[in-house]
This record gives structure tokens, C-alpha cells and sequence, in this order.
């Protein structure tokens, strides 16, 4: 059995596979041969994690899914959202400008609550499927931990008092909405033996 993962990234494919097993064959774009981005151009990112995953089924048909996710802050009515990764522009070789940008925006703002939100969508025997991950959290006063990638020195989520930067991998999927949203995902393909 094998289910396209829409996406480049190899270190997301590895990991999806691993949560998955080796019953069902995750394929990268690049395994399929389909080499160019695909744009993201919606405004939530269940439309953008849909854009993803049905560009790749009208052209091959096959079971495929593609997942969506970034920071959104209470205090900016969930911004960065959709834009987290340019939040502060595009074309940075480095994440600190929209690390940057968010914490000036939150200066003498008390209310720091955030959340990281994941939505992949899985397209099937021509159904659409959706799946939710969310933290909950806060952001700090000031960057810590070096470990992640993009905001993860400034997220503490709730019930710790350190921020996602300072957890090794293995603590953070534990609790991650990308780790929630997967394992929503895994539940519902091993749910159906017909499914494929
Ligand atoms: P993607 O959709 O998973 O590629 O995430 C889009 C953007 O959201 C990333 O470039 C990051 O800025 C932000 N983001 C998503 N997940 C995380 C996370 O686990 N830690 C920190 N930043 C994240």
C-alpha cells in the first residue's frame, strides 16, 4: 500500500513514516517525480493543506494527504497564522526577523497566549478528509533553547516552563500539533482495512 505525503521536506516524511510502520509506503513528491512547489495561496491552512493534497490527486489519482501549520496569537487575532513562515518577508536565511517582529508586536502586551495549529488533509477515493492538531501555549518574554526550527525559542506550551527550543525532539512529538494531527491521521487509515 502507498500514500503520497505532498510535501519536499524529507525530515517530515521520516517522520510520518516511522509514526506510520512499514504496512503502508509514504511517498515524497520527489518519489513521484512531481519537482516543482506547489504555491500556497489560500487564507487557513485547511485551504492551503487542501491546494497541497488535491494538485497532487487530479494529476495522479492516488490516495495522497498534505499538511498545513503554523503560530497563531491571541493578542493578534492569530496572526502570523497562515504566514508564519514570511511574517516578516520573504527571502530570510534565518529565522530571527519573524521571531523578532513577533515579540516587538507583543511589547508591553500582557495577554501572550498562542497556539501551534497543524491541519493535514488526506484525499481518498475522491473524500476529503481533515485533521487537527493544536498546543496551547504562551509566548516568552525573550528567546531560549536552541534545539526546533522557526518559533520554537519563544513557545512555552502550557503546563512547562520552557519553551519548545529546550525539549529534545522526542519530548516535543510527544506533544506537538503536527505529532496530534498525524496521530489523528494514522487512527483513521488503520480504523479501515478497505480503505486502500
Ligand atoms: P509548515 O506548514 O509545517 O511548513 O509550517 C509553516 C511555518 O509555521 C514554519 O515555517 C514555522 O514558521 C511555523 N511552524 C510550524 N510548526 C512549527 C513548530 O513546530 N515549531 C516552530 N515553528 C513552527
Amino acid at each position: 500500500m502507498e500514500l503520497i505525503f505532498a510535501t519536499h521536506n524529507l525530515e517530515k516524511l521520516k517522520e510520518i513514516q516511522n509514526l506510520i510502520g512499514s504496512n503502508i509506503k509514504i511517498l515524497s513528491l520527489n518519489d513521484i517525480g512531481y519537482s516543482r512547489e506547489i504555491n500556497e495561496t489560500g487564507q487557513t491552512f485547511e485551504e492551503n493543506a487542501f491546494i497541497k493534497a488535491n494538485t497532487i490527486y487530479q494529476i495522479y489519482n492516488k490516495p495522497v494527504f498534505a499538511d498545513d501549520s503554523g503560530l497563531e496569537v491571541k493578542a493578534l487575532n492569530g496572526r502570523p497564522g497562515v504566514f508564519s513562515a514570511r511574517f516578516a518577508g520573504e527571502g530570510y536565511n534565518s529565522f530571527d526577523p519573524h521571531i523578532k517582529k513577533l515579540l516587538d508586536e507583543l511589547k508591553g502586551i500582557k495577554q501572550r497566549e498562542a497556539r501551534f495549529r497543524t491541519v493535514i488533509c488526506l484525499i481518498i477515493n475522491d473524500k476529503v478528509n481533515f485533521f487537527e492538531g493544536i498546543i496551547n501555549g504562551h509566548i516568552a518574554e525573550y528567546q531560549s533553547g536552541v534545539n526546533g526550527f522557526g518559533y520554537d525559542p519563544i513557545f512555552i506550551p502550557n503546563g512547562y516552563s520552557k519553551t519548545f527550543a529546550e525539549m529534545n525532539i522526542y519530548e516535543k512529538n510527544k506533544i506537538s500539533h503536527r505529532a496530534k494531527a498525524v496521530s489523528k491521521l494514522i487512527k483513521f487509515i488503520m480504523s479501515d482495512p478497505h480503505l486502500f
